[in-house]
């Protein structure tokens, strides 16, 4: 038998700028292009929460949505809208890429969940880039373009 899932769909705006206080000025230049101005950027961040869905057809949904709604809202949606990604204490040791936010995403996400429920985390950075992670292994990205498309 396989198995359900639900994707639900949530947003926030949020700030940020790619640099590492490991680079030098030049070496983070290059590695992150404009995404590394002094002054930042904006995105209005897509984040895409799956969770597995009933078993069978009689056993109806595995998760409360509105609970699932109302975790996401204070774990995620609240804590980064209107924010500098840069400032969160997530990103104190890691800059603030779409690989590692939506890592930041799954680790902050699962531990509030049942055992087993989340079954991926997608983040749409911009038009073109999506970053995907379910759990194993390093998150997946696609991307057309540059960094920022
Ligand atoms: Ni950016």
């Amino acid at each position: 038998m396989g198995h359900t899932s639900i994707t639900r769909r949530y947003r926030f705006c949020a700030a940020h700028r790619l640099h590492t206080d490991h680079l030098s000025p030049e070496e983070n230049w290059a590695a992150f292009g404009k995404c590394n101005n002094p002054n930042g950027h904006g995105h209005n961040y897509v984040v895409l929460v799956t969770v597995a869905g009933s078993r069978g057809r009689t056993r109806g949904q595995a998760l409360d949505l509105v609970e699932l709604d109302r975790i996401v809202t204070e774990r995620i949606v609240t804590r980064f809208d209107h924010h500098d990604l840069n400032q969160d204490p997530g990103f104190a040791n890691q800059t603030t890429t779409g690989e590692n936010l939506v890592l930041l995403i799954w680790d902050l996400l699962a531990p509030q969940l049942p055992a087993g429920q989340l079954q991926k985390v997608g983040v749409i950075e911009t038009r073109d880039n999506y970053f995907e992670y379910s759990g194993a292994g390093k998150p997946t990205i696609q991307t057309t373009g540059g960094p920022h498309g």
